[in-house]
């Protein structure tokens, strides 16, 4: 991004969030205002994600996570799920050259076991076509759910000390963080929610611990990128005190 577009959205270039993370609501809702299918809700969806991911590398966010289908979300019309599928591939046959050419290194979290066939081959290609990437990580969270993911973890623990290689007393918040779908990643420093609901819905429940909450009323389909931007500046006003007092001063005042 230019200097000249920081300037404009009042954004400090030095303090640049690491790690965005998304929960993409309200596309239903979106077609319903306008009487259509909900699946053109998600249509519509597709093209913000395209502008958020764009806006996210130009600013220099390291890794920008999307919930675009949860383990819940299997309980939905067949019909439904079906399309969201078809969307999915769609999207990445479509973009992943222009992900490619960002730098973007694209990441599925979540059960790509429980995704149909074509869907995981064309995940499979196109997260080994920019696995060299390195100018920021796209985590695309597809059945993904945070409870399934910390069980994964305790199985693998589980799984680890009984063949001898961990001992119990080893274990340690780090040893869940690294057993996760996000192992190695730094934490969201920043959660949005779109669509207004003031709710989790199984999303990252380990890794927002201290993340700084964003819930707007927009849908999805409706999100902007000066939205996004003004969201990153709001952030960067905030103080994260993770439990401790604020800063004091010598001269005793707060800071
Ligand atoms: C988010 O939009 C996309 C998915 C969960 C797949 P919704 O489909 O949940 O839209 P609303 O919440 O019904 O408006
Ligand atoms: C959360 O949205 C899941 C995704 C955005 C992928 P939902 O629409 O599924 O969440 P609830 O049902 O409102 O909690
Ligand atoms: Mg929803």
């Amino acid at each position: 991004m230019s200097s000249d577009l920081f300037e404009q959205h009042g954004i400090d270039p030095e303090r640049i969030p690491r790690h965005v993370a998304v929960i993409m609501d309200g596309n239903g809702r979106w077609a319903k205002k306008r009487f259509m299918n909900r699946v053109n809700g998600h249509q519509q969806g597709v093209e913000t994600v395209r502008t958020i991911v764009t806006a996210a590398r130009q600013i220099g966010i390291d890794v920008l996570t999307l919930y675009a289908f949860s383990t819940e979300n299997w309980s939905r019309p067949a019909s439904e799920v079906k399309a969201l599928m078809v969307l999915l591939k769609r999207f990445l046959a479509k973009e992943i050259d222009t992900l490619d050419r960002q730098g973007v290194c694209l990441n599925v979290i979540g059960q790509q076991s429980r995704l149909p066939d074509d869907v995981q081959t064309q995940i499979e290609r196109s997260m080994v076509q920019t696995r060299g990437n390195t100018g920021m990580v796209l985590n695309l969270a597809l059945s993904y759910g945070g409870r399934e993911e910390i069980t994964r973890a305790v199985r693998a623990i589980v799984n680890e000390v009984s063949s001898g290689g961990l001992s119990v007393q080893d274990i340690t918040e780090e040893t869940v963080a690294e057993r996760l779908y996000t192992a190695g990643q730094p934490d969201p420093d920043v959660l949005i929610r779109t669509s207004g609901e003031m709710r989790l819905s199984n999303f990252m429940l380990w890794q927002v611990a201290y993340a700084e909450l964003f819930i707007t009323d927009t849908l999805w389909p409706d999100f902007s990128q000066k939205e996004f931007l003004d969201i990153i500046r709001q952030y960067q006003t905030r103080e994260r005190r993770y439990g401790k007092v604020p800063c004091i001063s010598n001269d005793g005042s707060q800071q």
